[in-house]
């Protein structure tokens, strides 16, 4: 705007112009822009430093303002830095010289800061809504699938067998701790930057607990200086975000080698999957892809951001306009890839009989046989022992555990009887009957905790 630089003798050089505008992307911060400003304006009649009849003269423009770019009317002129910019020149179009009244208290630097706020708070709460979306999906396959066995993997080896629903509840677990991560960020973010000015304060009576009050914040900043010039709060919704991608693209992994032919444990539902353009018999799992692949650029915004702020001196400095792209692209990634793991996760077919069977080869009992010696009186190292021979000599004759005799099973130790051959795949799965275990006693306890968890979320929206 002209008057900010009526002490150069000349222009901006266009590339400088080009290279310092934030409008191109802070046009997305309009509707905080504006909420901020009006609420401002309120506040600044309220303590009679502006007049009621101006405040509302401000307020009508503002609105009209909003309307305009919500209509897609609004001219965004390149010349001006940024949306704030953009606003007020348009304020003094439509209102005349009062425009030039609302700055007063008032710096584009509190003003970025609590726009950003805002934004963050909103981003929030629709990120809870989309991981509770995404739990309650979980919730419903594992629930649809309570009675279905697959095997358990470390080391990508299968271990012991688990219940599917046991499995998808792990995710679960996961997704509530990015919930409440999320839920403590806002607790941060929900503090009230106006008045902080430039970096100093205000020197105008203005009342902040009125502005934290219509703007719906909790709290006020302490100190200017850090208000204006800290961005710990996005950083710290980019982290949030970041561990919940980590979290997404593990299970997006899984849902990858699950659809693959060699493992065959699940189907994706045909709106979720895409086609090969050249070998036609692909069903291939691009969402989740995607989202393990967008997991780079969601760790990338983080790393930048922490990068730009690091060693920044106090307290505002041009640096800080590098805060929004990365952050509009965390939010705008993290939410699209929430709610289509959502409608992946509600529709996918779980293959029944080929997880069971995975679940019955490669000596997946070995645990429970030790455990078989230990009840017996063995010390688990030396039934650990016992059991690796044993193991061996069944690969060495190709045999499963129940084809060997009982003299076979007495070769490696006296302490096997008749009733090793009742450890089955269920019977493994009930003897883990301890809270956090695998048996469906548990399971059906984890799932009424989680249920009750998701349900909150229907409570809330009603
Ligand atoms: N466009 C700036 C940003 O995004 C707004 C604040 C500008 N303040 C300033 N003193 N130039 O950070």
């Amino acid at each position: 705007m002209s008057h900010i630089r009526n002490r150069f003798s000349k222009p901006l050089d266009e590339s400088v112009v080009k290279y310092t505008s934030s409008l191109p992307f802070d046009w997305r911060l309009y509707r905080q822009d504006i909420t901020g400003s009006i609420a401002h304006a309120k506040m600044l009649a309220k303590q009679d430093i502006i007049s009621g009849e101006e405040a509302r003269t401000l307020e009508k423009g503002l609105d009209t303002i909003a309307r305009e770019i919500e209509q897609g009317k609004f001219q965004f002129k390149p010349e001006l830095e940024d949306i704030h910019m953009a606003i007020e020149a348009r304020l003094l179009e439509l209102v005349g010289e009062v425009a030039g009244k609302l700055h007063t208290a008032r710096s584009r630097n509190d003003q970025v800061a609590l726009d950003l706020r805002l934004f963050i708070k909103e981003a929030i709460s629709e990120t809870l809504t989309r991981l509770r979306e995404l739990q309650q999906a979980l919730v419903s396959l594992a629930e649809g699938n309570k009675d279905v066995v697959m095997p358990g993997y470390s080391h990508l080896q299968p271990a012991q067998p688990v219940l599917l629903a046991h499995h998808l509840l792990a995710y679960f677990e996961m997704f509530h701790r990015d919930f409440e991560r999320f839920s403590d960020t806002l607790k941060r973010t929900d503090v009230m930057p106006l008045g902080s000015g430039a970096l100093a304060g205000v020197a105008y009576n203005i009342d902040r607990e009125f502005l934290a009050h219509e703007l719906g914040f909790s709290q006020i900043s302490h100190n200017s200086m850090d208000a204006v010039s800290d961005r710990d709060f996005v950083i710290e919704y980019q982290s949030t975000a970041s561990i919940c991608m980590m979290h997404l693209s593990r299970l997006a992994e899984e849902v990858i080698l699950w659809s693959s032919a060699e493992f065959d444990f699940i189907e994706l539902d045909d709106a979720y999957a895409t086609g090969s353009s050249l070998m036609p018999q692909k069903k291939n799992p691009d969402v989740a892809e995607l989202a393990r692949g967008k997991t780079g650029r969601i760790y990338g915004r983080l790393i930048a951001l922490l990068t730009t702020m690091k060693a920044l001196p106090l307290s505002y400095n041009r640096d800080l306009q590098e805060d929004k792209e990365g952050l509009f692209d965390t939010v705008d990634t993290l939410l699209s890839s929430l709610e289509v793991f959502s409608g992946m996760v509600k529709s996918l077919k779980i293959n029944k009989a080929n997880m069971e069977r995975a679940a019955n080869r490669d000596y997946i009992l070995a645990t429970d046989l030790a455990d078989y010696l230990v009840a017996k009186g063995e010390t688990f190292r030396v039934a650990h022992g016992i059991t690796a021979r044993l193991i061996s000599y069944a690969a060495e004759k190709g045999k499963s555990l129940s084809q060997l005799s009982l003299s076979e099973y007495q070769r490696f130790s006296p302490l096997f009887g008749d009733d090793v051959y009742r450890i089955t795949i269920a019977s493994s799965i009930a003897s883990r009957n301890i809270i956090g275990g695998t048996a469906p006693e548990q399971v059906a306890r984890a799932l009424i905790r989680a249920k009750e968890i998701v349900g909150d979320l229907e409570v809330k929206k009603q």
